[in-house]
């Protein structure tokens, strides 16, 4: 589970931890900075997929995804004796993102390349990664230590290895190390990092694959597009927790119950609901229901991955059928750490009235993204390194 997130200039947010608990709702008004928090652990997971430099060049590289404001914020500054502009910066540009887990944590810090006439020119540098064993960063419980090209391990308390000198300044060193043998760390943080898993809206349109019949084999595992969703509800029937399938629906749609209709090899979904005298097939289902059954199919997963994300899972969803989602994502928390991002009230209150549930209200603060309860929550230390 992770104890932690830390980002640090990236959009809005010039520096942010985020305690984390089994449940997390991530809240705000519109231009918080709900998305920027939710895009920076994707960047985390795409850096274990080798991806972060590609991904922030997507974003508009890294001068536009920098935090646009101040190094620091004085009080000067917010009551407007001091101008913004001109102040000399103490640190250089970085962007940094990282995470502290009970047993171990990781953080990347990302400059601005030095002038060339490369046609890359514009590529962020990957200036520093640190794994540490623990809850928390500090120079003895250092694990891997990355610095520009030189990547170093320390295991097994044998004092400091070199792994090489010339790791190239967009690779991390997930994507060049992680040998079962020779390092086993690196392997552990990129194969934990790779199991996180992301739901970002769904598609529900006439055309979604979500409607069509799938070829199905096994699948404890959802697809990002939700294409095998029959499938995915068929294993949950036949491996996974049917009880608690049954439970969701009926919680959502009062006396109705979904079926798996196998015909040559092709699955397809269907629905019987009270009053009709034959179910309905997926492609016949509104929209708010087939993102019901996505959500519900991705919520039951018989293979829970160690981090969960919903990105704004009430989209299209009627108002009315938000608790039974949010009773349903308290289901899953209790086997699996998830993170919710929502402003949809009736989802909140519902995830807010469970114990396990960390209330993460995000606000703006002179252009800054913060924490509005951060004075309530237990204070989570983080510390980045040098460079
Ligand atoms: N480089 C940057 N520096 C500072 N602020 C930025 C930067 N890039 C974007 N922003 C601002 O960050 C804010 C947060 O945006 P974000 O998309 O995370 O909001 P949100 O909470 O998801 O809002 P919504 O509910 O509208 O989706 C916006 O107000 C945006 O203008
Ligand atoms: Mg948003």
């Amino acid at each position: 589970m992770l104890n932690s997130l830390a980002i640090a200039n990236y959009r809005s947010i010039r520096q942010l931890v985020v305690p984390l608990r089994a449940l997390n709702v991530v809240t705000g008004s519109n231009g918080s900075g709900k998305s920027s928090l939710y895009r920076s652990l994707r960047l985390l997971a795409e850096t274990a997929q080798g991806r972060i430099i590609p991904s922030l060049a997507r974003e508009g590289g890294l001068e536009s995804t920098l935090w646009a404001g101040p190094e620091s914020i004085s009080d000067a500054m917010r009551r407007g004796d001091q101008p913004v502009q001109g102040v000399k910066r103490k640190e250089p540009v970085n962007l940094r993102l990282g995470f502290a887990a009970e047993d171990f944590g990781y953080l990347i810090d990302l400059g601005l390349p030095t002038p060339s006439r490369s046609a890359f020119a514009k590529d962020p540098v990957i200036k520093r990664e640190c794994l540490w064993a623990g809850p928390a960063f500090r120079p003895a419980t250092l694990l891997v230590d990355r610095k520009n090209g030189l990547v170093q391990s320390r295991a097994h308390d044998s004092g400091w290895h070199q792994l090489t000198t010339s790791l190239p300044s967009f690779d991390s060193m997930m994507a060049r190390f992680g040998d079962p043998r020779t390092t086993p760390e690196i392997l552990m943080l990129r194969e934990r990092i790779r199991s996180w898993r992301f739901y970002d809206h769904f598609r529900t349109d006439e055309q979604a694959p979500a409607r069509q019949p799938q070829i199905g084999t096994h699948t404890p595992v959802l697809s990002d597009d939700g294409a095998d969703l029959a499938p995915a509800i068929q294993t949950i029937h036949e491996i996974g927790d049917s009880e608690g399938l049954e439970a969701a629906i009926e919680d959502a749609f009062p006396g109705a119950a979904i079926e798996v209709v196998v015909s040559e090899g092709r699955f397809e979904l269907v629905m019987r609901q009270q009053g009709l005298l034959r179910p309905l097939r997926a492609a016949e289902l509104s929209d708010g229901t087939i993102r019901y059954l996505l959500l519900t199919a991705a919520l039951l997963t018989p293979r829970p991955p160690s981090l969960l994300v919903l990105n704004e899972p009430e989209t299209s969803l009627h108002p009315d059928l938000l608790p039974a989602l949010g009773r349903l994502i308290a289901r899953t928390a209790s086997s699996t750490q998830v993170i919710v991002v929502s402003h949809a009230s009736r989802l909140i209150a519902t995830l807010e009235d469970e114990a396990e549930c960390q209330n993460l209200p995000l606000e703006k603060d002179f252009g800054e993204t913060i924490l509005a309860n951060r004075e309530s929550l237990e204070p989570t230390s983080w510390r980045w390194p040098e460079r």
